[in-house]
């Protein structure tokens, strides 16, 4: 009996675990809708991923000055430590992809390689167009006195294992105090839960959310041992307050669940208006994206639906 009943049930369970792991896709590719009909009364958070890196080159003033012109919620960038371990807003360990020497070739090596003064030598905005070619590296310190509260912003905090980087999040912190009420308006996330840990042991008040899923991890499964792994240590220090998933990585059942653990949801990066709206019907508070100013416009229309119907 016991055998035969095994035998039976086993392919609905592998075909319910396959779901489950594909449930995502199937989301997305099948049963997601692409009309803001249900949206209406929506809200969310508009953030510009490294600025807003889609319309000006990623991490610089002009991306951060786009984002503050268009009317964003908030701000992502992500940081590093040079050699002389100066914070510098910059989102790949290697220099080569976006900078770029007087020369114009694309620079070698490292960021940890280079001094501050030899780093703000380099031009990040002609990879992206010549117009941007005075574009140079800022430093956190730089673009935290820029934005000075006008909107959040959330500092990724890229993982580093080398030596320049022992004393990292203690420097963060540090950046985060010496601004005008940093404590509200900048928020640090990452990768790297036990960065967010050395962060709150040194001041409680700081925000923190949890980032899951990396480009290197193999998607559906990570997202189920990533996501465990980080509510678990959110439950234990109530500290976290938002869980920004890979967008990919969701689905209406998975943004509800995450909810009902009290987080809120932003997910990334999502850059088209038919992803957005399949995103806000799944339920999340939140986009990042290299576009805002398609977020914003949808924002706009979403918020046109509660007009027309009053
Ligand atoms: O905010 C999430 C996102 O920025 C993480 O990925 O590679 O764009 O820094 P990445
Ligand atoms: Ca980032």
């Amino acid at each position: 009996m016991t055998k035969k009943f095994l035998l039976y049930s086993a392919p609905f369970f592998i075909l319910f675990g396959a779901f489950s792991l594909f449930e995502p896709w199937f989301y997305r590719n099948l049963f997601a809708s692409t009309s803001i009909d249900r949206l209406e009364g929506k809200e969310f958070q508009i953030i510009a991923h490294k600025g807003a890196s889609g319309l000006a080159p990623e991490n610089t003033m002009a991306a951060f000055q786009k984002a503050l012109d268009l009317g964003v919620d908030q701000i992502e960038l992500d940081v590093r430590h040079t050699k002389d371990e100066e914070i510098i807003v910059f989102h790949d360990q290697r220099l080569d992809r976006v900078a770029r020497d007087t020369l114009g070739n694309p620079v070698t090596g490292d960021v940890h390689d280079y001094t501050l003064e030899e780093i703000k030598q380099f031009d990040v905005g002609s990879w992206y167009d010549s117009h941007y070619s005075d574009q140079r590296i800022p430093t956190l310190k730089e673009v935290l006195d820029f934005i000075n509260g006008q909107v959040t912003v959330l500092i990724e905090i890229k993982h580093m294992d080398h030596p320049h980087y022992d004393d990292f999040a203690e420097k963060l912190v540090e950046v985060v105090m010496s601004e005008d009420d940093g404590e509200s308006w900048i928020i640090l996330q990452s990768y790297e839960p036990e960065y967010l840990d050395i962060v709150h042991e040194l001041d409680s008040l700081i925000q923190t959310k949890a980032l899951i899923i990396g480009e290197d991890s193999a998607p559906l499964i990570a997202f189920y041992v990533e996501t465990r792994i980080h509510m678990g240590r959110a439950k234990e220090s109530n500290r976290m307050k938002a869980i920004n998933p890979q967008w990919e990585t969701l689905s209406p059942r998975r943004v509800f669940q995450m909810h009902a653990k009290g987080y809120q949801v932003h997910a990334y990066p999502v850059n088209t208006r038919e992803d957005m709206i399949k995103m806000l019907n799944a339920g999340v508070d939140g986009i990042i994206t290299d576009y805002p100013n398609v977020a914003i416009q949808l924002r706009n229309e979403i918020r046109r639906l509660g007009q027309e119907t009053q």
